[in-house]
């Protein structure tokens, strides 16, 4: 198929060109690079500069090609930046999205893939969170997810556009083949600060919390490799193709993992002390965050392959390790 993966050169998008490109599709990139990057495009997939803010731009890319879907990720995902700047999130992840809907109309482009996240559940009622656990999002961020969730249902049935909404829990690790290097400036999440800690880009780690009620008091979450994501991605479109029919779908490990233990395991195989110190809680962060991927293991048979903590770490120091100053 040919596939317009929009934010398609940053952290998961690069990966999900990747696997869409193994699979024998033909992809078009469009990014706006502000935070995705060059070196993350593909030499056999077409790029094109713009911005889903620009409706012509939007227009004029889903007119270059006769595309048979789309891929959507251009999102900002600071679930913390969100609580105080609002008006950002609401503009690029709302009215961003609703313009590629309305491009991929007028194109008659009628499948999409859609990022979106297990914070639109929040605080959980009950582990592992499956597809149909309440949402009540804690942050303005998985407000907007959900929202976004509800035009594509509106959309499927008005003009039906078949979708899938993949809710990713915590995306981590490298690309299994060692390609794909780029690094986020300024992250935020933990892998990436552990990583930026063990080689010497910033002082320390903050463990946000040890008196969680969880074993070893920090926070626990469900890490799932960015590969396991790609190929996730692969899945749902082949699916949303087969079926004729959308999907809302959680992807995660099922397997929870401590801040702590992430920690440990990036100091043995990184081979750094990499600094540490407990602060206090970061508001709005639940306890612990497990996925019920049964869903997708049934409709998509999906599975995560790669991420187990050992692999998440390996894969992600393969890639830091470059940054260490000799
Ligand atoms: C949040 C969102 C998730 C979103 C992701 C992207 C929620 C519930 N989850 O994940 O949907 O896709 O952001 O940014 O809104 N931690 C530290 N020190 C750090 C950083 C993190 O101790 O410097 C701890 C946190 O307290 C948490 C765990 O590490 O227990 C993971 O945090 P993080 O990587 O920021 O992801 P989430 O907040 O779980």
């Amino acid at each position: 198929m040919k596939v317009l993966v929009i934010g398609g050169a940053g952290y998961i998008g690069s990966h999900v060109v990747k696997a869409l490109i193994k699979s024998g599709h033909e992809v078009t990139v469009f990014d706006n690079l502000s935070s995705g990057l060059r070196e993350n495009l593909f030499d056999d997939a077409g790029f094109i500069e713009g911005n889903i803010l620009n409706s012509e731009q939007l227009d004029a890319a889903f007119a270059s090609a006769s595309f048979d879907a789309a891929v959507h990720l251009a999102a900002f995902k600071g679930a913390g930046e969100s609580m105080f700047k609002p008006e950002k999130y609401s503009v690029n992840n709302i009215t961003g999205t609703i313009n590629i809907l309305n491009s991929m109309c007028a194109a008659g482009v009628k499948k999409l893939v859609f990022s979106s996240s297990a914070a639109v559940f929040g605080e959980p009622e009950y582990l592992p969170i499956d597809e149909d656990h309440p949402k009540n999002p804690e942050n303005y961020y998985g407000f907007t997810k959900l929202e976004i969730e509800r035009f594509l249902a509106w959309y499927d049935r008005l003009k039906g556009l078949k979708f899938a909404a993949l809710r990713y829990f915590n995306a981590a690790g490298y690309d299994i083949d060692g390609e794909l290097c780029g690094l986020e400036q300024n992250p935020a999440n933990l892998l990436p600060v552990i990583m930026e800690a063990a080689a010497g880009m910033r002082e320390k780690l903050q463990i946000f919390g040890d008196d969680y009620d969880t074993p070893d008091g920090t926070g626990v979450r469900d890490y799932v490799h960015v590969t396991d994501l790609a190929d996730g991605h692969v899945k749902a479109l082949d699916y949303i193709s087969r079926e004729g029919e959308s999907l809302v779908v959680n992807l995660g490990s099922e397997n929870g993992i401590s801040v702590l233990e992430l920690l440990e395991d990036a100091r043995k195989i990184s081979g750094s002390k990499i600094p540490a110190e407990i602060t206090g809680r970061r508001p709005g962060d639940p306890a612990k965050l497990v996925a019920s991927s049964a869903k997708a293991k049934e409709l998509l048979g999906w599975e995560a392959k790669y991420s187990d903590c050992e692999t998440l770490v390996r894969t992600s120091w393969d890639v830091y390790k470059r940054q260490v100053k000799l």
